[in-house]
């Protein structure tokens, strides 16, 4: 990457970071009973299972779709456990080679569940002999090269696949086509939040106000992992600015500390809308371009920053690029431009129709 955003950083993002692996192992409910929020994509997960069991059959394929930290792989986890089954755990760029996920495929007994998280990066060839292992529970493997090759048929036990992306528009039409449920992940309510972070205080040993909980939650941007991870700097400040306990006005000042506004907005999504705002005019400007402006990837601002800039009603996409509201001028500080659209909120907070 280039500068900037990721040097203390982690901090700032929905992305797994490296401080955050264990505490999410600690943190992940492991139930469907035991997680918070996402009613709807509980009760549809919890139909598709049941029938599955009901019936002594492996579920449909099931692909996890929303930003990250929203809890993908947690569910793929909670699916696997649900149905007594083992899961096995990769990710589509670690997939290369059709071969690769031949090997994986081959190892595969009966009922397992095999995540493959971020499955919108797998290599084409393996992507190919993804479709029929689905569909048909065989792969067609080529062994040799040139004139003489073949290809010998495999069977494989019949196993869940369990996608998980960020970025459900850049699956192809029969990757995605061959999912039999799609669950798309929505942002959290700020009283769903709550709960995660009194669960995860409970868990840590974490002694948090009603009210302090509250405003943590505010400022968590819709995302659960975020929530746990600004409940542990509020803790850091409670217990080296004050006896440990964590009431409204220490909460408040440890995310002054670090640097996450009552919105949740953080330095790189007010970055993103400093650039649109003040580099653009407000736009319409492409993603890649905005990208540039803040040193950033565009995955990281396309995934990262923008669906919920998008759903606080600060940017709009529109087909000639984003564009700010005037919230997001009001949010900086600044006039808005009389031409400035309203709040957008909501409106295409999602990209996907449910029935994609
Ligand atoms: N619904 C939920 N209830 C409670 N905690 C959650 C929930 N969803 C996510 N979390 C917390 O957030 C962390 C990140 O979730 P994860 O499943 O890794 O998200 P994703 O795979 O979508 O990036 C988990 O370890 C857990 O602590
Ligand atoms: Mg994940």
């Amino acid at each position: 990457m280039t500068d900037g955003f990721d040097a203390d950083d982690g901090f700032l993002t929905a992305d797994a970071i490296p401080a955050d692996r264990d505490l999410d192992a600690s943190l992940r409910p492991s139930s469907l009973a035991e997680f918070v929020g996402q009613p709807k994509v509980r009760e549809q997960l919890e139909l598709v299972l049941h029938a599955a069991r009901g019936r002594g059959r492996t579920p449909d394929h099931i692909l996890l779709s929303g930003p990250p930290g929203l809890g993908k792989t947690s569910l793929a986890m909670i699916i696997a456990s649900e149905m007594g089954s083992a899961i096995r755990i990769t990710s589509g760029p670690a997939i290369e080679r059709a071969g690769d996920l031949a090997a994986m495929l081959s190892n595969l007994v009966e009922g397992d569940v095999l995540f493959i998280d971020e499955i919108h990066r797998i290599a084409r060839p393996a992507e190919e002999m993804l479709y029929m292992a689905m569909e048909d529970f065989r792969v067609d493997v080529v062994v040799g090269k040139g004139p003489g090759a073949t290809s010998i048929p495999l069977e494989i036990a019949p196993f869940t696949l369990v996608g998980a992306t960020t970025r459900s528009g850049a699956l192809t039409g029969p990757l995605r086509d061959r999912f039999g449920f799609t669950a798309h992940m929505e942002f959290y309510e700020a009283a769903e939040l709550v709960r995660v972070l009194v669960r995860s205080a409970q868990i840590l040993d974490i002694d948090i106000d009603a009210d302090a909980a509250a405003e943590v939650a505010g400022r968590s941007r819709g995302t659960p992992r975020i929530a746990n991870r600004l409940l542990r700097r509020v803790r850091d400040y409670a217990e080296v600015r004050g006896d440990g306990r964590v009431d409204v006005a220490a909460a408040r000042a440890a995310l002054a500390v670090y640097d996450v506004d009552e919105l949740g907005l953080d330095r790189l999504d007010r970055a993103v809308l400093g650039a649109l705002v003040r580099g653009f005019g407000g736009g319409p400007v492409g993603v890649s371009t905005l990208a540039v402006a803040v040193g950033e990837e565009p995955a990281t601002v396309e995934e990262v920053c923008e669906p919920f800039l998008v759903r606080a009603g600060m940017i709009a996409r529109t087909p000639r690029g984003r564009i700010a509201t005037g919230a997001a001028w009001n949010h900086l500080g600044l006039q808005a431009p009389p031409d400035a659209i309203d709040q957008v909120h909501g409106v295409r907070a999602r990209e996907e129709t449910p029935f994609d």
